[in-house]
């Protein structure tokens, strides 16, 4: 029996690095993908290789969520896993960030995350017992101090508090859509390539965070929901991010 045969999964960001693995790995064990991302190329090949669709969505935008969650019901039927995984990072201090560069790193992950789980809960809520998993991806610098990504950081941290009211309000209305967090360290991806930190010693690699997504698309965590997972193999505990 495959963990998560009969699901249909969306997942952002999901032509590279986290998502990508996401999407295998949620395909692999049974899950109809939706793949979305603004690389039409890198998307469109995924969704092939995984018998999925793909949809070009910028998660900033509320039309793009529309037509992304409207793709996963007129396609597959019904959404029952998101997993806001879309983002970027900008590597600035406090002293040396923009506004322009918080407002955008918000725009991308905190507002992007906001507008996959209102679009998510009012397409979950049609499914039968209103059913669901919205998996957000924030990050260990929401909790540790690393100077270096403030704007990246206070974003990331928005998501934590998000996380944590989503999964509060779900349980009040009496849904059984569960919404959890994961904090992954440093992984070894193209974006972490792009701050230059890519050659550091004992980073995870992203099939480390897919299997805890799948975890949380699967029904073996249907007893945890606003939950904050960090996923560093112990390096912030030892003084370290990855
Ligand atoms: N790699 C790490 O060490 C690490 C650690 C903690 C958290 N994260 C988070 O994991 C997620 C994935 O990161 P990654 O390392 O795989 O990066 P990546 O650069 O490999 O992939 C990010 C993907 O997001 C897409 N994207 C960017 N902006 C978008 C937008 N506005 N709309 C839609 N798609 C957009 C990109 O096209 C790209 O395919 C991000 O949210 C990142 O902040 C990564």
């Amino acid at each position: 029996m495959k963990r998560v045969s009969e699901k249909v999964a969306l997942v952002t960001g999901a032509a590279s690095g986290l998502g990508r693995a996401d999407a295998l790995a949620l395909a692999r064990e049974g899950a109809r993908v939706v793949v979305s991302d603004l690389n039409e190329e890198a998307g469109q090949a995924l969704a092939k290789d995984i018998d999925g669709v793909f949809v070009r969505q910028d998660v900033r935008s509320q039309e793009d969520w529309a037509k992304a969650v409207g793709l996963a019901l007129s396609r597959f039927g019904r959404l029952d896993v998101l997993v806001n995984n879309a983002g970027i990072v900008v590597p600035a201090d406090i002293e040396t960030a923009t506004l322009e560069q918080y407002r955008l790193l918000n725009a991308v992950h905190a507002e992007g995350t906001f507008l996959g789980c209102q679009a998510a809960i009012k397409a979950m809520k049609g499914n039968p017992g209103a059913t669901g998993s919205i998996i957000n991806i924030s990050s260990l610098s929401a909790v540790r101090g690393f100077p270096g990504v403030i704007t990246y950081a206070a974003a990331k941290g928005a998501i934590l508090s998000m996380t944590t009211t989503i999964a509060a309000h779900c349980r009040e209305k009496g849904y059984a859509i569960r919404c959890n967090a994961i904090l992954p360290g440093m992984i070894n991806t193209p974006l972490l390539a792009a701050v230059g930190a890519d050659t550091l010693p004992g980073l995870g690699q992203p099939e480390d965070v897919a299997n805890t997504v799948l975890f949380l698309a699967s029904d073996e965590s249907r007893h945890m929901s606003g939950a904050h997972i960090v996923l560093d193999n112990a390096a912030s505990i030892i003084g370290g991010g990855a």
